[in-house]
């Protein structure tokens, strides 16, 4: 397959109607809790990436039948206990972090051993933040230097645990939850704040979850070892696959898009309201509430007069897989932004900070990089002209994708590399780009 893509024009004024696929964090969460569920359930518009095939064929390992048809999947739960496998058991979790570490929670009473790989990039990433919690539980989890592959043996009787959670990760707070649900007793969580749909999962099917919060954290508690029944759900669009479609519109000339059916959960939202403070024209349409979680359509329009942020803190969680756009449009927007806390960036399917300050210059734009912190100088006037070569991006998918936004943007001929990374979480994008009118070779 052809993975080296060539953008030589801005994309053409437009103004269409578009849906995105089904939302990732909902699709691996469906699949996960629908294995845990007894007897059957569904779900429409389930995303067909490559990630969520990780977690079908997962699943499947440990002895759960799913089938898939053209509008919906079907998985058939065996109950809290109803994992079984062959010791050993190898279970590559590929690119997904979500994956990766939500299962591992789900593994805390696995009997035989578990040997979970993923890709090359899934293996550089930081797995210490669930090794921990998971061993409090009396998971046996070994690793070399908090990396994959992990070696995991269940507990027969795992422990409940009180823990605080300070990375504002959903990934590791889903984890805590999924080992919480079969476990006895009341597991308490305190927790930066980051995207709740676990617990809103856990909420509609009454299990026992209570929640309170502050500003800025968390409060849970959680009772487990209670059974629920097969479930069904309709999966909305993906905010972040949205997202880039938001940006190209924001920063293309005379047009407008309005995206269809997408979760605007208050904890997803970090972009609208980041990109609203710098003068985008974007706004939510027919809101609207399913199984707790919030619904809208975004409508966006050209936007001409983007001014700098200095981005609150509080936002960095909410937009978390956002951010790679919010810098791209901060290069075009009048003044200096600020962005602080986001060393979060640099644990992700690449180390995002670096790609972005490396990015950002390449094209002209000043930064001020460190650790944990990234000042863009704005230019209103960017205007390119020469040739740029996007490569070397560990096959990030929000890397890739956020260069043909770039690409179709603010001109220069490009030459993107490793554009199969693409299907990890959205493999239509290009399809997409294309009813919309953008040439791409
Ligand atoms: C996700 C949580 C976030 C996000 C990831 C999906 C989830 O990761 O970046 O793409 O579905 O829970 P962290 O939990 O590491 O912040």
């Amino acid at each position: 397959m052809k993975t080296t893509v060539y953008i030589n024009n801005k994309i053409n004024k437009f103004n269409k109607i578009i849906f995105v696929p089904g939302d990732k964090s909902l699709s691996i969460r469906f699949i996960l809790m629908a294995s845990q569920a007894i007897g059957k359930s569904i779900a429409y518009n389930i995303l067909m990436s490559e990630d969520v095939i990780s977690a079908l064929n997962a699943i499947k390992k440990l002895g759960i039948n799913y089938k898939i048809y053209k509008n919906y999947c079907v998985i058939y739960g065996k109950g809290l206990d109803g994992f079984s496998c062959r010791n050993n058991t190898i279970i590559n979790a590929g690119n997904s972090g979500t994956l990766s570490r939500l299962l591992a929670g789900l593994l805390i009473n696995i009997k035989n051993t578990i040997i979970m790989k993923g890709d090359q990039s899934l293996e550089k990433r930081d797995m210490g933040r669930i090794i921990t919690p998971m061993k409090m539980f009396g998971q046996n989890i070994v690793s070399k230097k908090n990396k994959m592959p992990l070696i995991i043996k269940g507990t027969s009787f795992p422990r409940p645990i009180s823990y605080v959670e300070k990375n504002g990760s959903a990934q590791v707070k889903s984890c805590i939850l999924f080992a919480a649900m079969k476990t006895f007793g009341t597991t308490k969580l305190k927790c930066i704040r980051s995207r709740d749909h676990t617990e809103k999962l856990f909420k509609n099917l009454n299990l026992p979850i209570k929640i309170s919060k502050s500003r800025k954290f968390e409060y849970i508690s959680f009772k487990g070892k209670k059974n629920y029944k097969g479930f069904n759900y309709i999966i909305p669009g993906d905010i972040s696959s949205s997202s880039f479609f938001i940006v190209l519109t924001l920063l293309s000339k005379k047009s407008q898009i309005l995206i269809k059916n997408i979760n605007v959960s208050k904890s997803r939202t970090g972009i609208i309201d980041i990109l609203k403070a710098m003068n985008a024209k974007v706004n939510l349409q027919n809101k609207r509430i399913y199984k707790g979680e919030n619904i809208a359509d975004i409508f966006v329009k050209s936007s001409n007069k983007l001014k700098s942020i200095n981005c609150p803190i509080k936002m960095n969680s909410r937009s978390i897989d956002e951010f790679l756009l919010i810098f791209l449009v901060s290069s075009v927007a009048k003044g200096i932004s600020k962005f602080r806390e986001i060393g979060e960036l640099r644990n992700k399917e690449t180390d995002r900070l670096k790609f972005a300050n490396n990015f950002l210059n390449k094209i002209g734009i000043k930064t001020k990089v460190t650790k944990n912190s990234l000042k863009i100088y704005g230019n209103p006037n960017l205007k390119l002209n020469k040739t740029y070569e996007i490569k070397n991006f560990d096959k990030d998918h929000r890397a890739c994708m956020v260069s043909f936004i770039a690409a179709l943007t603010l001109g220069g001929k490009w030459i993107i590399q490793d554009t199969d990374s693409i299907n990890t979480s959205f493999p239509n994008f290009i399809k997409i780009l294309k009813t919309l009118g953008a040439k791409i070779n």
